[in-house]
């Protein structure tokens, strides 16, 4: 994708020109088009701000941190930065999870989760075949008009038609899971929306938990239900609660990854042309994907003792807000960083995160992702953006497209 295309996109933030304040008092779920330029200026003037005079009024003291090597090294050091911050927020719908954990806690209901999701289980038992199954499912659902919104019609659908498959649940309960993903989400401007969503998905998946270990299997949650260290195991409800971790990266990451890698071949037909004919460019594609616009923008921490960020002081108790987003266009680290490059060397973005709380569920994204992509470059020929049609990328914390509207010549029969 070359300057003068993501140039339009700028534009769009001199029109509705906001500041900083105005972005944090939006919120996480704020649609702002493209805040590059602010972030820009952060990183060049305050690359640690102190932003709680932008807060609510009772908030604890604030940061916000842009550079790539602090943002780094921020969230490697988890003795300083706690995440229980993070417990004590999404944590009031999802239940406890290792995100919000810190130390021992962690590192132990860590080594519970991760086998579940490891490359072994996700590469075997033929969960890959599934996953194209799902793929070509929703492409099913459209592919003979010739016309789609991908960002509706398939990168939101996917993900969670993949956790239902996982699940082995009823395939018309996609809807509902769907729409409880979507309130989850809303939490922090809307509680009681994400609350209700909360329990309805807690009393929906405490029956299917229990039912999986009184007769455990060998996918997912029958490896999270006998998953046992010192004697341990996690009980229902923290198999439930990390479940509903698992909607909301459904709901609102994976999907946006998907987005952007469509985006950017959408506005770059030579690069989709090049990703068609060699498909190891779908990881470089994928990875450039999560650098050039990180689903989840930023990550919270909170100060444990007195300490500093590149020379300012944090208090202890003080929230610091990393912005994995910002890190990722530094351009200390990245050369042309607001460039989306496949082929950049070196691309060693943050956006799942990094140190003891990075992503535990990549390898599910990267390979849903690249099933997925394969699946679209695979059967809808010829895609191109529909006439007159416009997507923009959009969001706060969570950022990905608005919308896809798309024509494709062939409809191919599923694989
Ligand atoms: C493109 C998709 C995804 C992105 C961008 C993403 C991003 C992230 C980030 C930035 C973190 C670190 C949070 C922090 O430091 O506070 C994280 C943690 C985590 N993610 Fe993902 N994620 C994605 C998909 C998934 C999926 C599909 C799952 C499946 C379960 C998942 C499960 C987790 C878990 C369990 C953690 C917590 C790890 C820990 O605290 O030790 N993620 N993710």
């Amino acid at each position: 994708m070359n300057e003068e295309k993501l140039l339009v996109d700028q534009a769009d933030i001199d029109e509705h020109a906001i500041d900083l304040e105005a972005l944090l008092q939006l919120g996480p779920m704020a649609p702002v088009s493209n805040p590059y330029r602010i972030y820009a200026a952060l990183r060049r003037d305050d690359p640690v701000i102190e932003t709680t005079d932008m807060m609510p009024a009772d908030a604890p003291r604030s940061f916000l941190i842009t550079r790539y090597a602090d943002v780094r090294s921020t969230l490697k050091n988890d003795k300083v930065f706690s995440s229980d911050i993070v417990q004590r927020t999404m944590g009031i719908v999802m239940g406890p999870t290792v995100v919000g954990m810190d130390g021992k806690e962690h590192l132990k209901h860590r080594t519970l989760i991760t086998p579940s999701m490891a490359p072994r289980v996700l590469r075997d038992g033929g969960f890959q075949e599934t996953v194209r199954r799902t793929a070509d499912r929703a492409i099913d659902v459209f592919i003979s008009e010739g016309e789609a919104d991908l960002h509706c019609d398939f990168c939101f659908q996917f993900p969670l038609a993949v956790f239902v498959s996982l699940l082995g649940l009823p395939a018309d309960e996609l809807g509902q899971v769907h729409q409880w993903g979507r309130d989850l989400c809303l939490v922090a401007h809307d509680p009681a929306t994400g609350l209700l969503a909360s329990e309805k998905l807690l009393n929906y998946l405490t029956p299917i938990v229990q039912a999986k270990r009184e007769k455990p299997e060998s996918d997912m949650i029958g490896t999270l239900v006998t998953a046992e260290i010192d004697g341990e195991q996690l009980s229902d409800f923290e198999v439930v609660s990390f479940l509903r971790l698992l909607v909301l990266a459904g709901a609102e990451t994976t999907n946006h990854l998907l987005g952007t890698a469509c985006f950017a071949m959408l506005n770059d037909p030579q690069l989709m042309e090049r990703v068609r004919i060699d498909r190891t460019l779908v990881t470089p594609l994928i990875n450039e994907a999560m650098r050039w616009e990180s689903p989840i923008s930023t990550v919270m921490r909170e100060a444990a003792v007195d300490t500093k960020i590149a020379g300012v002081s944090i208090p202890a108790g003080a929230s610091v807000l990393c912005h994995i987003g910002a890190a990722n266009r530094d351009e200390r680290q990245f050369t042309h960083p607001d460039l989306f490059d496949i082929d950049r060397a070196d691309n060693e973005h943050i956006s799942f995160g990094y140190g003891p709380h990075y992503c535990a569920g990549s390898h599910l994204a990267k390979l849903e992702a690249e099933v997925a992509l394969n699946a679209i470059l695979d059967r809808l020929h010829n895609l191109r953006v529909a006439p007159g049609g416009s997507s923009r990328m959009i969001g706060f914390s969570f950022r990905g497209p608005d919308s896809l509207p798309v024509i494709f010549d062939h409809a191919e029969a599923s694989c």
